[in-house]
This record gives structure tokens, sequence and C-alpha cells, in this order.
């Protein structure tokens, strides 16, 4: 059988392929489960520092399988609690997540992208919400975390027009962090995150959960938090070694403690 996820590591990065090229990389259970337990092994490794999730060179995902949702009815959703029981170990991993989308990323796809924690994207991707067309709605976020990423009206416009928006509008609208030619997007994605990986452990967590604070808070109680963890990052010995090595102009060598 075909493994719908295959599963890597370059060095400090975990590398998780969506693997169904003859269906779009439509995401059924497996495909979801599939990313879940791939998460699962990379977050109980030390040596990870940041995980990349990607597809192929023409779909990141084009939504959510649509032959095997189309017989659910609601009871089915509502008891297998469709979406929330496996889709969300994405957004609760306490490591970074980069989504390196090249082509389609639609409907779940384009959900499964906005749900890690930066988009970078080649110069062939496609975003959209086309859940419409089908007679439902986007189920995975995208109602609520696209219009957090590019505004209402561009939000309204896709989600409501099913118009795809391509890789250089949502560069500029602020959905795509970095843009680079499609043949260049995973080496480029896979470098980024390995600097990142470098980095302190401890300090890449406090730093993506004090982000993530600026969705979930006021200015004022975002601050205070950040503040906490900035403190409370004074005890990590990486801090001591990290500014030495800067007064000593030298390497740091980072241990995530
Ligand atoms: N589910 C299941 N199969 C899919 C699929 C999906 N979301 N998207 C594509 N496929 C399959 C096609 O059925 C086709 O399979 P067969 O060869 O067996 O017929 C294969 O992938 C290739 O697709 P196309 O022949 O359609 O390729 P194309 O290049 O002509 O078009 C496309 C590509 C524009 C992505 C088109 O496939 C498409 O519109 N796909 C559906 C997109 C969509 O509606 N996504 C939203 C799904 S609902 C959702 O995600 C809900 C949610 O919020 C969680």
């Amino acid at each position: 059988m075909t493994q719908v996820v295959l599963v890597e590591t370059h060095g400090k990065v975990g590398l998780i392929r969506i693997n169904r090229p003859e269906a779009m990389n439509a995401l059924n259970n497996d495909v979801v489960d599939g990313i879940g337990a791939a998460i699962n092994t990379f977050e109980a490794d030390e040596n990870i520092g940041c995980i990349v999730i990607t597809g192929n060179e023409k779909a990141f995902a084009a939504g959510a399988d649509i032959g095997f949702m189309k017989d659910f009815d609601y009871m089915h959703a509502y008891k297998t609690d469709f979406i929330t029981r496996n889709w969300e170990r994405i957004k609760t991993t306490r490591k970074p997540v980069i989504a390196a989308v090249a082509g389609f990323a639609l409907g779940g796809g384009c959900e499964m992208a906005m749900m890690c924690d930066m988009i970078f994207a080649a110069d062939t991707a496609k975003f959209g919400q086309p859940e419409i067309r089908l007679g439902t709605m986007p189920g995975a976020g995208g109602t609520q975390r696209l219009p957090r990423a590019v505004g209402k009206a561009k939000a309204m416009d896709l989600c409501l027009s099913a118009r795809m928006m391509d890789a250089a509008e949502a560069e500029k609208a602020g959905l795509v962090a970095r843009l680079y030619p499609a043949d260049q997007l995973l080496d480029e994605t896979l470098k980024a995150a390995a600097t990142i990986a470098g980095f302190s452990l401890p300090v890449i967590m406090m730093i993506k959960e004090s982000v993530n604070r600026a969705y979930e808070s006021s200015l004022n109680e975002g601050l205070l938090f950040e503040r906490r963890v900035f403190h409370s990052a004074f005890a990590l010995e990486d801090q001591k070694e990290g500014m030495a090595a800067f007064v000593e102009k030298r390497k740091a060598s980072f241990r995530n403690r």
C-alpha cells in the first residue's frame, strides 16, 4: 500500500510530505492521522527544532477528501468530531511548523497551511476556499484564520466567490511569509527551517507561544504575557551562552536548556 504520508528528517528539521498525487493530495483520515503521528514523533525528539509540511509540485492539498466525506450525516460528523479530532494536532505542537506550498492549497488544504505557523510558497501556489461550490463551507478554520491573515475583504471574497488567489497576491496580502521559484521552494524552506532549528529550542517555543498570544488577547494582556516569558528566558543556560558568545565574538553553542 502506498504511504500517504512520507516522513524524513534533515538534520534538526522534520519533513512531512503529503503523498496522494493521484488525488491532488486530498486529505482523508489516513493522511491527517499520518501527519499527527509524524508530529508526535518530532515533538518527542529533542533533536528536532522545526517541522516542515509539504505536498508535491501540483498540490499542497486540494482540500478535504470529497469522496471520503460526501455521505457523512450530521451525527457522524459530530460524533467523530470531524476536523477537531485529528487535524488540530498541527495547531497544538509547540515546535514551529512551516507549510511549503506549491500548486493547489484549496479548502482544507488552504486551511491546513494556515494552521501552520508560516507559509512559504512557490510561484505556482494557488490558495482558495472553494467549499461553497460543493454546497458547504470551510470547516477547518478558513472563515477564521483567513480574515486574520488577509483581512475581511479578501477573506469574504475568497470564501464567497470560490476564486483562487495566486502566490503573488497571497504574499502581498500577508498570507505568505516567503515566495520562491517552484524549483527552489523545498530547499529554501529546509534551509530556513534549519536556521530556526539551530537556535535554542526553549526560546523557539517561547517565541511561538508569545506570537500566537497576539491572536488570543488584547494588546496589554499580550504584552504582559510576552514580558513574563521574556523575564523567564533569563533562567535559561542558552541565554547566558547566547549573550556571552556575542560579547566574546564567537558562535553560540546552544544546549536547549
Ligand atoms: N477530494 C477528493 N479528490 C480530489 C479532490 C478532493 N478535494 N481534489 C482533487 N481530487 C481528485 C480528482 O477527483 C481527480 O481524481 P480522478 O483522477 O480519480 O478523477 C484527481 O484528484 C485530479 O483532479 P482533477 O482531475 O480535478 O485535476 P484538475 O487539474 O482538473 O483540477 C483542482 C484540480 C482545481 C484542484 C480540482 O481537482 C478541484 O477543484 N478539486 C476540489 C477542490 C475543492 O473543492 N476543495 C475543497 C474540498 S471541501 C473541504 O476541504 C472542506 C473543509 O473545509 C475541511
